[in-house]
């Protein structure tokens, strides 16, 4: 039998358990990450994050990320493996991002997830990083399962998913950026600013203290779709900064963050609401990067509470990048029916 007819055959006995480790990486931007799961539990989570090397340079540079992915991850493997208390032996499938990320970087994680799962021979699953980014909310909350409508707002991402199953084919997409990605527009602002990389914490921060003094127009006002926009209101804030400059005016930038903060949040809490409203699902995943902001995790709660509609969210620390969460993912996949990838699988930038 080859390897593929036998990992097949090894999925097929594990559908039904839950007992199993399965060790999980996660390297499709600037963290190089592997955890331990077992079913929704998260046994270890090691991150090695690369915000220092690139903060220099005021964001990710692809070529050095994928260098330093390779200087990292054969430690964080043993870290993840120790702190579990485990040994490879004892792994029964491997589980990397396969997209969506910057080539280089996620072949890292790739390369290495399948050559240690062909030579330990046991099953490999290429996991979707954003059905990573919903799945740490089952890490948080064992006891939810589908139906419910996922918010999932990050550097590369902010979409509206109706989620009705744990395979591809469950899940529909309800409404997308069509051009910046929330957590990208934090992160533009934050440099305008001054603020430096990575932005979104650090307009958080700032926007504590601040006021809603300015008032940014709301994209596709009136349109029936629930799709997104964020570089309007990114110029905006570009606008107001530069156009006091040139008056000699001094602005406020703890109101300048607030505002860009509640038009930003409200924009795709009012949309989440929405899309529960449209479908019927009174549940709602909070996803992603962004995730981590807490005027988006309370605004968000509050407004479900006032629309009858219960909010999930998950633990901060698993909001960025991190490869429990592929983990977890991988774990729903295999118990849904989920073939294990072929050894050829490719890296998908865009996916
Ligand atoms: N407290 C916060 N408030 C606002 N934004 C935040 C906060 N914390 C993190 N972010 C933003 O989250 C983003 C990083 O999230 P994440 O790691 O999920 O993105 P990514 O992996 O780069 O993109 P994607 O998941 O779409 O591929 C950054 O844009 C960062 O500024
Ligand atoms: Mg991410």
């Amino acid at each position: 039998m080859n390897y593929y007819e036998k990992a097949k055959l090894a999925f097929e006995s594990l559908r039904d358990r839950k007992d199993y480790y399965i060790l999980a990486y996660e390297s499709s931007c600037d963290e190089t990450a592997c955890a331990v799961v077992r079913g929704r539990e998260v046994v270890s989570s090691v991150i090695s994050s690369q915000i220092d090397i690139h903060k220099r340079f005021g964001g990710v540079v692809p070529e050095i990320a994928s260098r330093n992915h390779i200087l990292a991850i054969d430690s964080i493997t043993d870290e993840a493996l120790s702190r579990a208390g485990i040994e490879l032996k004892d792994i029964e499938v491997v589980a990397v991002t396969y997209g969506a990320g910057l080539l280089g970087a996620l072949l890292v994680g790739l390369c290495y997830g399948k050559a240690l799962a062909y030579g330990l021979g046991i099953p490999f699953i290429g996991i979707n990083h954003i059905k990573g980014h919903i799945a740490a909310n089952y890490i948080t909350r064992p006891d939810i399962d589908p139906p419910f409508i996922a918010l999932v707002t990050s550097g590369g991402h902010s979409s509206i998913f109706k989620v009705e199953g744990f395979l591809d084919r469950n899940i529909e997409i309800l409404g997308e950026t069509r051009d910046d990605a929330i957590g990208e527009s934090f992160d533009k602002v934050a440099r305008v600013l001054g603020l430096g990389y990575p932005g979104g914490p650090a307009v958080e921060k700032l926007a504590k203290n601040g006021k809603n003094t300015f008032s940014f127009t709301r994209p596709f006002k009136g349109e029936n779709h629930l799709d997104f926009s964020f570089s309007g209101i990114k110029r905006a804030v570009i606008n107001t900064l530069s156009n006091a400059s040139a008056r000699g005016e001094e602005v406020n930038k703890e109101d300048l963050a607030f505002s860009f903060q509640l038009s930003a949040v409200s924009y795709v809490v009012d949309n989440t609401i929405e899309a529960c409203r449209r479908t019927g699902i009174k549940r709602v995943l909070l996803a992603g990067g962004v995730g981590a902001n807490n005027y988006l995790r309370n605004m968000l709660t509050e407004e479900g509470n006032k629309n009858g509609v219960e909010v999930i969210l998950p633990d901060v620390k698993y909001c960025t990048d991190n490869a429990a969460m592929i983990g977890v993912a991988a774990f729903e996949e295999i118990k849904a029916g989920a073939l294990p990838s072929d050894l050829s699988l490719d890296a998908d930038p865009s996916l």
